[in-house]
């Protein structure tokens, strides 16, 4: 992993993510730990973040580093016309690591092709969110016991949402079953579909969320981004296509936890919030130890 990029989650291989994973589990334990010594890493939010850019900011502070960079393009010389490339290669001389989040497909591995700076894709329009994904791995590992066999559902919108798509492809190494419950508009769209065929891995569609839940070890909500949609009368059809609450969790495995990557809109009650099963703020903190493994590692601060 030394000075690689990490762009798509399959830029890394299976025995990464379990590295990343038990290096994260000794962040969990001592997350203070001065490896960066001061080293510059630059965060360039071309999208709004909460999460992903606070959860990096305060895992480079915890490793005792400096951050520079933007949470608003707008602040930024692209809003006077400056290019991604100009950009990036300006931004390669002031810091050891990039982390991008850009609403285009494409662009962090754009900027990971001209730049010798290792880049971190801290989500790419609808395509890949990696980074999310290993904080999800390890929240998965950390409640279930294991990564190995679990019936996966994914509700909401799995035709934009970048971290279903890259968790998809993550799980697919450890043989997971899957259950996609999406409106018609927001259905898995054909190629993670082909993917999991080439595997010859299971899984089922469905409109419905009701009844169809009593097998699941996770249940992966998700919010409708209305941010992705071109014709806003689609996202007021679909918005409100899903609301887990918790009279649905009745019945329901003892293991099954219930994730999110947030922010959630109301595709998941507040009632649930107080339940055993509910994950998802757990989740958030995971994503500052991973964070902390992911550097460590691709800065060869760990091995
Ligand atoms: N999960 C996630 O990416 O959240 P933010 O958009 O707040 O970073």
């Amino acid at each position: 992993m030394q000075n690689k990029s990490l762009v798509s989650i399959t830029d890394f291989t299976k025995n990464d993510y379990l590295k990343i994973l038990d290096t994260a589990v000794g962040f969990e334990r001592n997350s203070y730990q001065n490896l960066l010594n001061g080293k510059v890493i630059a965060t360039l939010f071309f999208e709004p973040s909460t999460r992903t850019r606070l959860s990096f900011e305060s895992a480079i502070n915890r490793l005792g580093g400096r951050v520079i960079g933007f949470s608003d393009a707008g602040t930024s010389s692209i809003s006077k016309g400056e290019t991604l490339y100009d950009t990036i290669r300006v931004v390669s001389n002031y810091a050891e690591l990039i982390v991008i989040r850009h609403p285009l497909e494409g662009s962090a591995r754009y900027a990971s092709e001209v730049t010798a700076v290792p880049v971190i894709n801290a989500g790419d329009g609808a395509n890949q969110h990696p980074t999310q994904t290993l904080l999800d791995l390890y929240s998965i590992r950390k409640t279930q016991g294991k990564l190995t066999g679990l019936n996966i559902i994914m509700v909401g919108d799995l035709k934009y949402g970048r971290t279903v798509h890259s968790l998809l492809m993550a799980l697919s190494e450890f043989n997971a079953s899957f259950y996609f419950i999406s409106p018609d508009e927001l259905k898995m769209p054909d190629e993670y579909k082909l993917y999991l065929n080439r595997l010859g891995l299971k899984y089922h569609e469905s409109r419905e969320l009701n009844g169809n839940i009593k097998d699941a070890d996770i249940i992966y909500m998700t919010r409708v981004q209305k941010e992705r949609f071109s014709d806003p009368i689609e996202y007021e059809k679909t918005k409100n296509s899903y609301v887990l609450k918790e009279e649905m969790l009745s019945g329901t495995k003892e293991n099954l936890r219930v994730m999110h990557p947030l922010p959630r809109v109301n595709e998941i009650h507040t009632d649930i919030d107080s339940n055993p099963k509910a994950y998802y703020f757990q989740q958030t903190e995971n994503g500052v130890y991973v964070r902390q493994a992911i550097i460590s590692l691709i800065l060869g601060l760990k091995s």
